[in-house]
């Protein structure tokens, strides 16, 4: 629906009778009753209109028909007529219309067919026509909107799995680690206690035959030698100081595989839509903690944390913005580097900055690195989306984001979050 035939209703066919004639013959020709203006035409082609107001005042003056009446018409016709061209679009037209319209609605225009005379439109039509397209446009656009911000929660949320996965796995491995050496300690209590029970047997075995009536003196000794050598060999393989540190690794191991799981609770707090007072340090250390796995093996991180007010904010998405700018900076780096994280506060502000010592970011590319897809990771390993939802987090909670580079030496983000939110 672009073209002005298809918008233009009120576009009529030549008629026989559009030709240079006089006015009282237009005048009385009934099929004009749609239009404000008459088309004057010469062999087809347009040379002007003549509104019907015009041909009323000539008429309704005094004489008028007497005077007028045998003349031609083209005395009385406005000669600079507008004139749109059949395979023009709506927009063209439209254009045209408005900027040389003289009389705003009531004039008609001529709507030429290769030069030759094809019709009459009104500027009504014109404009309904043009009202009818932008309804449709902004109805199409409103969709495309809608499909938009579907497609980018479904992207938000595939991002979201895929560190999710990344953790998953990065979290598994943490958990591995103590689970691995618990459950040896484990078996080698087994086996001592195994061991122990040996050794009760032979304390028994001594016992019974001490209080027995009828065992010899030979029967006794023999049975006290060997609870004695297995009292040795079970002190050897046993020795008490190595008993307990068995179970202070295990309970250890087990205190920190309960602070992974208390964290990833924390970090996945699917609370979404909470806004809690939150202290940013405690989500640096829950980001830090499931970042682990990717972190350790790059750089070695120091925490420089300041005393921070409580912010109004939701913990998880804040998690996720963390563990985005830690994992950046660990991927950054070439080798074993440093990533210095930084809190402190102004009256307004908690800032959070991470600050690493890797590649650094070109300075042509630094406006593009919030893009959503910009990456320049290979295949497989970046998705480029992880800034461009940093971005959005960021200025959901009213705060901003800011970043400093220098290619060779490294690159700090800055995060700013607001202490007080202004929730509308
Ligand atoms: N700390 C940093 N040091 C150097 N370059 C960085 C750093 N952080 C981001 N970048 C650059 O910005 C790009 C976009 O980062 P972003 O987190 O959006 O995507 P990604 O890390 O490539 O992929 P994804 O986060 O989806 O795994 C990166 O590919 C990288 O070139
Ligand atoms: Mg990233």
């Amino acid at each position: 629906m672009n073209n002005i035939s298809e918008l233009c209703v009120s576009v009529e066919p030549l008629r026989p009778h559009h030709k240079v004639i006089d006015v009282g013959d237009i005048f009385l020709d009934p099929r004009y009753n749609r239009f404000l203006s008459l088309p004057v035409v010469q062999d087809g082609i347009p040379l002007g209109t003549i509104s019907r107001s015009h041909v009323q005042q000539i008429f309704m003056a005094r004489f008028g028909r007497e005077l007028a009446g045998n003349k031609p018409i083209s005395q009385f016709m406005n000669i600079t007529p507008l004139i749109i061209s059949l395979d023009q679009s709506m927009a063209e037209a439209s254009q045209h219309v408005t900027s040389n319209i003289v009389f705003p609605i009531t004039e008609d225009f001529i709507v030429t067919d290769g030069g030759g005379y094809h019709g009459m439109g009104s500027v009504i039509d014109l404009i309904r026509g043009l009202e009818r397209q932008l309804v449709s446009q902004n109805q199409s656009l409103e969709q495309a909107y809608e499909k938009l911000k579907d497609s980018q929660a479904q992207l938000v949320q595939s991002e979201k799995m895929a560190s999710l996965g990344q953790m998953v796995a990065g979290v598994a491995h943490e958990i591995n680690t103590p689970l691995g050496y618990v459950q040896n300690n484990m078996e080698l209590v087994r086996d001592a206690y195994g061991k122990w029970g040996e050794l009760n047997g032979a304390y028994d075995a001594l016992f019974g035959l001490m209080e027995s009536p009828g065992a010899s003196e030979a029967d006794i000794g023999e049975q006290f030698a060997s609870l004695q050598q297995l009292r040795e060999e079970f002190a050897e393989v046993y020795p008490r100081d190595s008993m307990e540190s068995l179970f202070s690794d295990s309970l250890y191991g087990l205190r920190q595989i309960s602070e992974i799981v208390v964290n990833l609770k924390n970090f996945s707090r699917l609370d979404q839509a909470a806004v809690d007072n939150v202290d940013l340090n405690e989500c640096v250390i829950s980001a830090l903690t499931i970042g682990k796995n990717v972190i350790k093996h790059k750089a070695e991180v120091v925490r420089d944390f300041g005393t921070l007010p409580r912010v109004s904010c939701s913990p998880s998405q804040i998690n996720q913005v963390f563990l985005n700018l830690l994992t950046n900076a660990a991927q950054a780096i070439d080798g074993f580097g440093k990533i210095v994280i930084r809190t402190l506060a102004d009256a307004q502000y908690v800032h959070v900055v991470v600050r690493d010592n890797g590649r650094g970011i070109p300075p042509e590319l630094l406006a593009r690195i919030y893009d959503p897809f910009f990456t320049t990771k290979p295949i497989g390993e970046g998705t480029g989306l992880g800034l461009s939802i940093v971005f959005g987090i960021v200025k959901d909670h009213g705060g901003q984001i800011q970043v400093k580079s220098e290619v060779g030496k490294g690159t700090a983000f800055c995060v700013s979050l607001p202490i007080k939110r202004n929730l509308n």
